[in-house]
């Protein structure tokens, strides 16, 4: 199998996997919760893996200039993104990244908003810290979900520090508009808002949306902004632990001056290594992973309109997750729990984005098409 070809793995390799999506489940369950990918990693991050082993070239991680030069190159090549590779900055992974950012830059009880229903770590990461959660939660209108920028503005003006943004937006597979970044960077300039950019989904942009990267809006929000992201999500690598802190401007570079130096050693230098070469080498598997993640996304739809019609599905626009709405299924107070105990397959719980949508279970379609046909079956066994 050629990079250009990627192919997901069969259920029974899959179920000899260490990570977390093989482990929490008992071997009867089909898992489809967390964002991991059930594929092949790239030929070029494998290959540079394999020889820093067999050299046992394992120790700290010093200063390693190539994860910056590959993230600019693939930034402008893809985006269109002029990144100054001195201010793309190492962590340990995005979880890490806003959680320092947010010492950084709060105090314990300063008000971080976020537009819920939300990748669930956004409210470990804000109770760690000890700030206050603020929540805008996103409409809902004939199936589409909406960011009520008018609710953002009068919530920066009851004193926000902290706008913690996820884009692309995790459930929902939304990216948002140059218009709507646009706006919460010139509202967050005119009441002092950071605005924090969780980008990891990005690379996973489907070919009719464009992504926006929150920094390449200009001056207003190179002074408002600070993007964290990885090659993680996009290559299947989060396991090897290491993420990116961007700066754009020269003053919002200097005030990242005071994170302790540890943020950067505490990254891995396999993680580093096999970052820079996602960014560089990988751009073949990721366009084969997309091709595959769209057809998957598109059989997820036509399956679920034959087998069970009930269920409330929008075809994401960026990644690997379907936000399905089983409102109509009777499934009582919790349908995880219940499609986990009749149906015997896991997904992650809608309530965990938000208090709001206990109704919704999120599904992982990054795995083989065959997967997609047995969990839809389990659903059905479930009802
Ligand atoms: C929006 C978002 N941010 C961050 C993460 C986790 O990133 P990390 O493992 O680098 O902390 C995920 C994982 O799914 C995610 O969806």
């Amino acid at each position: 199998m050629s990079d250009k070809d990627v192919r997901a793995f069969p259920l029974s390799e899959m179920r000899t996997h260490r990570s977390t999506k093989w482990r929490d489940f008992p071997s009867d369950v089909l898992p489809l919760p967390v964002a991991e990918m059930d594929f092949p990693v790239a030929l070029p991050i494998r290959k540079v893996l394999i020889e820093m082993v067999e050299h046992s070239d394992l120790g700290y991680l010093g200063p390693i200039p190539e994860v910056g030069l590959a993230f600019a190159d693939f930034a402008m090549k893809r985006w269109g993104w002029n990144v100054e590779p001195k201010q793309v900055h190492m962590v340990t992974d995005v979880g890490v990244g806003v959680v320092e950012l947010l010492r950084l830059f709060t105090q314990p009880g300063d008000r971080v908003l976020i537009n819920s229903p939300i990748y669930h770590n956004f409210y470990t990461w804000i109770n760690e810290t000890h700030v206050t959660k603020v929540d805008v939660p996103f409409t809902q209108a004939n199936g589409s979900w909406n960011l009520d920028l008018g609710a953002v503005e009068a919530a920066y003006r009851t004193g926000i520090k902290v706008h913690l943004l996820c884009n692309p937006h995790n459930p929902l597979g939304r990216v948002y508009s140059r218009e709507e970044l646009l706006k919460i960077a010139t509202l967050a300039k005119e009441h002092g808002v950071l605005v924090i950019s969780d980008e990891i989904h990005a690379p996973l942009t489907y070919k009719e949306a464009t992504f926006v990267p929150f920094l390449s809006l200009g001056e207003i929000a190179e002074e408002v902004g600070v993007t964290v992201t990885a090659a993680s999500k996009g290559w299947n690598i989060a396991g090897l632990k290491c993420a990116m802190i961007i700066t754009q401007g020269t003053a919002m570079s200097q005030r990242l001056e005071a994170l302790p130096p540890a943020v950067h050693y505490r990254a891995s230098l396999l993680g580093a290594f096999a970052t820079a070469t996602a960014f560089s080498e990988g751009t073949a598997w990721l366009d084969s992973m997309l091709v595959n993640l769209d057809a998957n996304r598109h059989f997820l739809k036509e399956l679920l309109a034959t087998k069970i019609p009930a269920i409330g599905y929008q075809i994401p626009q960026c990644s690997y997750l379907a936000w399905l709405d089983v409102s109509a299924l009777g499934l009582g107070e919790n349908p995880t729990q219940t499609l986990l105990e009749r149906g015997k397959v896991a997904f992650n719980a809608g309530q965990t984005f938000s208090p709001h949508t206990s109704h919704f279970v999120r599904l992982n379609f990054a795995t083989s098409q065959e997967v997609l046909v047995e969990a839809v079956e389990r659903i059905l066994n479930a009802l």
